[in-house]
Formats: C-alpha cells, sequence, structure tokens
C-alpha cells in the first residue's frame, strides 16, 4: 500500500485523471443528489433560491419566445430543467449522473412536465442546429482539460440553431486570491461523502501554471484500498475566455459577473458568459 500512496502523492501532470469514476459513482452519486436537493447548501448545485433569480434571468436574456428550444448540459436532478418547463420552454437536460437522472425523470413524470433527459457525457453529443440556447451551469467548464474543453465548444457550437446563445459560467482569478497550494488529511469514521465505510482522505489544493488549480483527494478505505479524484479547475479572464470562444466560431460575447445577470467587476469571483452563434 505505501509504494501507491507514495506514487499518489507526486504531483500529478496536468490533467492526469482520477482512479475511480467521480459523478457516476453509486456511493458519491447519493451524496451528492443529497447536495443538489438541499436548498441551502452551495455544493453541487447553488441554494435554491439563487437558481430562481438565476431562471428568472435567463428569461430575460433569453425570452422563450426567441430561445425555445434548451439544452442543458450536467442538468443534474434538474433544477434548471423544471424551472426553465414550467416558464413554458422545451427541455432536455443531458447528465452522467444515473442517479440524478433516474431522480429527474421520476420527478417529471410524477409532475406531469414534458422534459427530455438523457443519461450520457456531454462531450458524446451530436447535434446540427438543433437548440435556442445550451446551458452548462456553476462552473463545470473549467473542469475539463484543454482537449475537452475544445471539442464541446465545437459542439455546442454546432448544436446551436443560428443566433442560438450558450451560457455558461466560470471562475475568475479573484475566487482564487490568497489561497496557496495547501494539503491536510482527515479520518472519516461510518459513512461520509467519499464511502460508505471509515476512510482516511488525504487532500490536497495544487496550483498548476496558466490558471489551472487541481483538488486532489487520496481515499484510503478500512480495506486499504486506496483511490484518487482528481478535480481540475481552470479559471479565467475575460481575455482567456473570448480567446477560447472565437478559436471555436462564437463572435458575439456578453460578459456577466454570476448567472444571475449581476454585473461583472474585479471583484466577481465567478463570470457568466453568453456568447451567441
Ligand atoms: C456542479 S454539478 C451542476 C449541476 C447543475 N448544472 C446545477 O447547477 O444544478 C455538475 C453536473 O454535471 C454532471 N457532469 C459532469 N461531467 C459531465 C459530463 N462529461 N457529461 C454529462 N454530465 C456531466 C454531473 O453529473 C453533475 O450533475
Amino acid at each position: 500500500m505505501i509504494n501507491e500512496l507514495i506514487e499518489y502523492s507526486k504531483r500529478p501532470k496536468l490533467y492526469e485523471k482520477s482512479s475511480a469514476e467521480f459523478w457516476d459513482d453509486e456511493h458519491i452519486s447519493r451524496e451528492m443528489l443529497k447536495c443538489h436537493l438541499n436548498p441551502s447548501i452551495e455544493a453541487a448545485s447553488r441554494s435554491h433560491h439563487f437558481i430562481d433569480k438565476s431562471v428568472e434571468w435567463i428569461q430575460k436574456e433569453a425570452p422563450r419566445t426567441m430561445y425555445h428550444t434548451v439544452l442543458d448540459l450536467g442538468c443534474g436532478p434538474g433544477l434548471y430543467a423544471e424551472r426553465l418547463c414550467h416558464k413554458g420552454y422545451s427541455v432536455t437536460g443531458i447528465d452522467l449522473s444515473k442517479r440524478s437522472i433516474a431522480y429527474a425523470k421520476e420527478r417529471a413524470s410524477r409532475q406531469g412536465d414534458v422534459i427530455q433527459y438523457i443519461y450520457k457525457n456531454y462531450l458524446d453529443i451530436d447535434y446540427q442546429n438543433v437548440f435556442d440556447l445550451i446551458l452548462l451551469v456553476y462552473c463545470d467548464f473549467g473542469v475539463l482539460s484543454h482537449q475537452d474543453r475544445k471539442i464541446l465548444l465545437d459542439k455546442v457550437y454546432a448544436s446551436l440553431a443560428e443566433k442560438g446563445k450558450f451560457i455558461f459560467d466560470v471562475f475568475t482569478p479573484r475566487h482564487y486570491e490568497g489561497k496557496n497550494e495547501n494539503s491536510h488529511w482527515y479520518m472519516n469514521y461510518g459513512s461520509g461523502f467519499w464511502k460508505p465505510k471509515t476512510y482516511m482522505c488525504l487532500e490536497s489544493h495544487l496550483i498548476y501554471e496558466n490558471y489551472i488549480r487541481l483538488n486532489q483527494y487520496i481515499i484510503i478505505d478500512e480495506e486499504e484500498h486506496i483511490d484518487v479524484f482528481r478535480i481540475w479547475d481552470h479559471y479565467y479572464t475575460i481575455e482567456t475566455i473570448r480567446t477560447e470562444l472565437e478559436n471555436s466560431g462564437f463572435r458575439q460575447v456578453k460578459i456577466y459577473g454570476d448567472i444571475s445577470g449581476s454585473s461583472f467587476s474585479e471583484e466577481s469571483e465567478t463570470m457568466c458568459i453568453v456568447a451567441e452563434k
């Protein structure tokens, strides 16, 4: 075990992958769903109060009469999809958590909401000129590698109808200001976020060049099984996000401070982008 630990404790190469499933893990996805559905905590989703505000703003930015068909990438249990459906949009939600998609489908059928939920990796979408509006909410764009972000932006561009809008958010350098590299460990007795049994977590936050951070969690369980979870985050300035969008064909780009339409300033820890095809 110690040799495996020594390997995992070395600084990983840029975009080295986790050793196990994260979003679609049987146990983690159950914990994650609890977080999504807790109205006040900002963990897997933002607070439900913020989401209400956010959907109000999206309606103004992309009115239903002109932006009728919506694709919500990484829709989770459908917090945005359901609200948008109730506002009259025609919504498709895609997520690679079986548990979130099952929950969302069950809830939609119970309420009589017509929403298409699809269990799928959003990097595998293959639409041409279909959607008026595409969403990717809660800074999920930044977790992707350089290559996957380019793939996703190209696919989003292809999926949008002419003049369609892509609305998404990312973290800014301000979010990480003053947060240095650090590592710590803790024991979790009994079931916790990472495992349904006692485990030790070695947690590190590492800084890479060009606006990239890594949050790494090494989990050692009672049976001495080790998993490593690596959550990368690329954060952005206005210039760097514009460049990536332009490389995939987006020309019209508007910047806000968050996905409820607040204005962007040097203090903003997030940036919401509205990119038009
Ligand atoms: C931070 S959560 C945000 C959920 C939702 N957008 C919200 O704000 O309530 C990210 C979501 O993206 C999903 N996800 C992550 N990577 C994905 C991928 N490659 N394809 C599809 N879904 C993905 C996760 O399962 C999770 O539900």
